[in-house]
């Protein structure tokens, strides 16, 4: 990986604020890890939030293989709940590991409740093995909290998109097209809001015949909408103490001519 950074503000918002209305996550600290109070949820494994997200998220949707593509342009990944980042920063590590050097990845995460600025740097030093990626991020953390949505990091190999509000609404005005999604956002059950037929019908409308989702759950709900929104969806073992999780890909094709 290059060391230097370039602190280039991709996107400028016409608003001084991206949602003036967001409110900041209310967290309560347990054993060092952040708890969302409002949800009575974890961000990540108590367990191991790094190596749940590689399985889960990287492994869950086959990205150390897809990137080795030595034609490889572009990679999207969107994202329900972007917390603490980890997601985004696991992910950014990799890509800059194995993907070309040309190619850029856009990660596009939605976040109704941002995590404040002190309280995701306090999250992020839980990780020393994510410094190099996590340091350049945090510098800019607070413009796209602000004034701006995309941000330009690693010599420009990779793009974050963070999208302040829900993430269906959000997503209802995306027309990027959607190489993989990270489906995170709390528990079902805690959470049951975001997990509705309307955000597997955008993820629907977003997605290609090669798009894959993973997630770390196994909800039966989950499962049903996601099939009744045009993707195969398929088992395996769960992280940690968790029986199962939930991966596949879009049946449909909505792919451009
Ligand atoms: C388990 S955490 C995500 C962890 C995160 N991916 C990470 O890497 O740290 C779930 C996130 O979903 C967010 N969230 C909850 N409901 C949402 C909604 N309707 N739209 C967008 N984000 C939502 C929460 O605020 C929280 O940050």
């Amino acid at each position: 990986m290059r060391k230097s950074a370039k602190f280039l503000l991709v996107q400028h918002q016409p608003l001084t604020m991206q949602n003036p209305s967001s409110n900041t996550a209310n967290i309560e600290w347990r054993n060092g890890q952040p708890f969302a109070c409002d949800f009575q949820d974890v961000y990540f494994s108590t367990d191991n939030g790094l190596l749940e997200t590689d399985y889960v998220f990287l492994q869950g949707n086959d990205l150390a293989t897809r990137w080795l593509d030595a034609n490889l342009q572009t990679f999207n990944i969107a994202e329900t709940g972007f917390g603490t980042g980890l997601n985004f920063l696991c992910a950014a590590k990799t890509w800059l590991e194995s993907a070309p050097q040309n190619a850029t990845l856009h990660f596009i995460s939605v976040e109704k409740y941002p995590l404040s600025t002190h309280d995701i740097s306090t999250a992020l030093n839980l990780w020393l093995q994510l410094k190099p990626v996590s340091e350049p991020f945090l510098a800019q953390y607070e413009s796209l909290l602000s004034s701006v949505n995309t941000i330009s990091l690693y010599d420009d190999r990779v793009r974050l998109t963070l999208l302040i509000g829900d993430a269906t609404e959000r997503l209802s005005k995306t027309n990027d097209k959607i190489d993989s999604w990270f489906l995170d956002g709390f528990a079902p059950a805690k959470n049951p809001d975001m997990w509705q037929a309307a955000l597997f019908q955008q993820m629907a409308r977003l997605s290609k015949t090669s798009t894959t989702f993973a997630t770390f759950t196994s909800a039966g709900d989950v499962r049903r909408g996601l099939i009744n929104a045009g993707f195969e969806v398929s088992k395996r073992a769960g992280f940690g103490k968790k029986r199962e999780m939930l991966t596949g890909k879009f049946l449909g094709n909505n792919d451009e001519a």
